[in-house]
């Protein structure tokens, strides 16, 4: 059958088998192997991408039921060679040790972010739930969202300021 859907923002279009799985899609077919696979049973999480900005274990969904949506992955964070707060966070702060877990958790805690731009402990624990870390016992993930909402909330106060200091390079 084939498949289309926008993914970072390009349109992709292949024929696949029905059954083939979206985080196979993503990596295997288009080739964007910063989703990463691990369980295949739905337990761990490092396959989460966004459909149409939503967290989807993409382990969980066949590629055809993304057809016509839009997906983002973790290299859609960066723009223009400018990392997401969100991936500033986690760099900042040790979000990560191995950094398996990591494309899943930073696509969960952008989506967070994106629908409650100042979340409790409580709500990104919740909102990470469906997700395993073997590295940071998430103490550094929860530091790390906290920081982005203060750096997001800085920037939404002054975003000119910030936008030209990271134009300039910043620090
Ligand atoms: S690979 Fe999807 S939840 Fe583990
Ligand atoms: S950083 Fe290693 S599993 Fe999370």
């Amino acid at each position: 059958m084939q498949v289309s859907m926008d993914i970072n923002g390009q349109t992709y279009t292949h024929d696949i088998e029905a059954r083939t799985l979206l985080v196979h899609y993503i990596r295997d077919v288009v080739g964007l192997t910063g989703t990463h696979w691990g369980c295949d049973t739905s337990n761990c999480g490092t396959c989460v991408v966004l459909v149409d900005g939503e967290p989807v274990k993409s382990c969980t969904q066949l590629a055809a039921m993304a057809g016509g949506h839009e997906v983002t992955t973790v290299e859609g964070l960066e723009q223009d060679g400018v990392l997401d707060p969100i991936q500033e966070g986690f760099m900042q702060n040790h979000g990560l040790q191995c950094g398996f877990c990591t494309p899943g958790m930073l696509m969960t805690c952008r989506a967070l972010l994106d629908k409650n731009p100042n979340p409790t402990q409580e709500e990104t624990r919740e909102a990470i739930s469906g997700q395993i870390c073997r590295c940071t016992g998430y103490t550094s993930i929860i530091r790390s969202v906290n920081w982005t909402a203060a750096k997001e909330q800085e920037m939404r106060e002054t975003p000119v300021a910030l936008e030209g200091a990271a134009v300039g390079g910043g620090n």
